[in-house]
């Protein structure tokens, strides 16, 4: 999408379509009453009419507004007052809504929005990631018959908020394309393509990428890791990828669970929406989409991005309930559930890649536990971590982006949970605190390292059905996050 930043009257503005509010009482803001009164009362005639009354959200699309130089108007509603972050997420979804198969231009002005709390850079950037989200579409294996119309270009009336929109637009580049990957059937998205893709997108943007096989993790001891991959035909792969944008500073390293199918193994997963489980992989495909989103801005950081893939498969060879194998941080774990296999698969990959670039900080995402879905829904990601500095920045990410984290407990009362009389620890807790006792596992491979864990398994997909998709979350929460590190 092209840029660029008006400081006219709105009436003035060139574009297919001119966005401008009202609020709730049906006062028009000071862009909606220029284009009235270049119009000849053209607005407030819709208004009196009671075609539209200013509710957040609710929208008016008129066309030819005579004495005006933009092509259509969209009247947007802005409720009452200052925006909150629920209507804000709803006026700008319904602006993108209207706007984004609209070809050609559209000018936007939300002054009338802008507060403290939400300045107008902010939503510039919401706004920008909206119309990329209404644009998505997955043609991958099941191409569009026939292109749909797109706005392509973006007027933005009001201050210069360049800098948002370009922040912006490489996000909505990331999350679209963690869709895409998310979205991919299993068959074709399996561990050794997410490293190839991860090898294309390191060679495109200058970064080191390094892919460990199985064969390699078994010899070195990541007896956990292979204890998933080995049941599968699929060979698991960890890949490391390496960004430096800030000399030699000790890099933010974030950790994706890339399983790229989780039947549950010998613990098989009932039948129902069991392709739902293709989306097992949704913390590496936010990996990747993060990556993307840094390739595109360079920003002052180091970065160390890990994915640990493997398809967790039933099989002759498969682990057993019972199975005791040693991780390579030299701990032993009996495998109670094979289907609790995403710490298997992190705890080797945390040691791994903690081992080899000490790194800053650590945040893992993971569609963990189907426990953080049931406290959470899909509104929050579950944040587990003993660092208060850490929790602050990221749930201030989270609310900034509306990528939202809600922290759940990780205290030491809950490690008990995994003790186990034939290994160092079991690898389930339980019944209770399921998502607490993945995360306790998860701490015994990060004990000296700055960690939080975000476990995505509610927001990581939605829909069911024709609607079912992948939401490219946590990209917006990880390159919020990083880049706020950054500057
Ligand atoms: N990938 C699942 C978690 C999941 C389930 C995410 C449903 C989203 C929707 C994970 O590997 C898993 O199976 N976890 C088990 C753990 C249990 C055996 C302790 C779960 O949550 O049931
Ligand atoms: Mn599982
Ligand atoms: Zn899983």
């Amino acid at each position: 999408m092209e840029f660029s930043v008006f400081t006219g009257q709105a009436n003035e503005v060139t574009a297919d379509c001119l966005v401008v509010t009202l609020d709730q009482s049906g006062a028009l803001s000071a862009s909606a009453a220029a284009v009235d009164s270049a119009s000849n009362g053209f607005i407030k005639a819709r208004v009196d009419e009671g075609d539209i009354k200013g509710a957040p959200g609710k929208t008016l699309l008129l066309p030819a507004v005579s004495g005006i130089a933009a092509r259509r108007v969209l009247l947007v509603g802005s409720g009452e007052g200052e925006a909150s972050t629920v209507t804000a997420g709803k006026i700008v979804q319904a602006v993108a809504a209207s706007v984004a198969s609209i070809k050609g231009r559209i000018a936007v002005d939300l002054t009338a929005l802008a507060s403290e709390k939400f300045p107008q850079a902010w939503w510039a950037e919401q706004l920008v990631l909206a119309i990329h989200a209404a644009q998505y579409r997955f043609t991958a294996t099941k191409p569009e018959k026939e292109e749909a119309p797109k706005a392509d270009a973006l007027t933005w009336i009001g201050e210069d908020v360049t800098t948002a929109l370009t922040i912006a637009d490489a996000k909505g580049l990331g999350t679209s394309w963690a869709k895409d990957l998310g979205n991919m059937p299993p068959n074709i998205c399996t561990p050794t393509y997410l490293a190839e893709e991860a090898e294309r997108l390191s060679d495109e943007a200058g970064f080191s990428c390094r892919v460990y096989d199985e064969s390699e993790l078994d010899a070195m001891g990541a007896g956990a890791f292979v204890s998933v991959s080995k049941g599968s035909v699929e060979p698991g792969k960890i890949i490391i990828m390496e960004y430096k944008g800030a000399g030699d500073e000790a890099p933010h390293m974030i950790v994706g669970k890339g399983i790229t199918f989780d039947t549950g193994g010998i613990s098989l997963k009932p039948g129902a929406k069991m392709d739902e489980m293709k989306y097992d992989m949704c913390g590496a495909a936010s990996i990747l989409g993060t990556m993307k989103t840094i390739a595109e801005l360079k920003p002052a950081i180091n970065i160390v991005a890990v994915i640990t893939s493997a398809e967790n498969m039933p099989a002759g060879n498969a682990s057993k309930p019972g199975d005791v194998v040693t991780t390579l941080s030299g701990q032993t774990v009996e495998i109670l559930n094979t289907d609790a296999e995403g710490r298997l698969v992190l705890c080797d990959a945390l040691t791994l890649a903690i081992g080899e670039y000490k790194p800053q900080t650590c945040v893992d995402v993971a569609t963990l536990t189907g426990a953080c879905m049931a406290a959470l829904g899909k509104v929050n990601s579950g944040l587990f971590t003993e660092d208060e500095a850490l929790a602050t920045e990221l749930l201030s990410a989270g609310q900034y982006s509306g990528d939202r984290v809600w922290r759940l407990p990780l205290e030491e009362d809950y490690q008990a949970g995994l003790d186990s009389n034939f290994a160092d620890m079991a690898n389930i807790g339980g019944p209770l605190a399921g998502a607490t006792t993945a995360a306790c596992f998860l701490s015994r491979y990060t004990k000296d390292t700055r960690w939080a864990h975000v476990d995505i398994a509610g927001p990581a997909w939605g829909g069911d059905g024709t609607s079912k998709n992948s939401t490219g979350r946590p990209v917006p929460l990880l390159t919020t996050y990083l880049l706020n590190k950054a500057s």
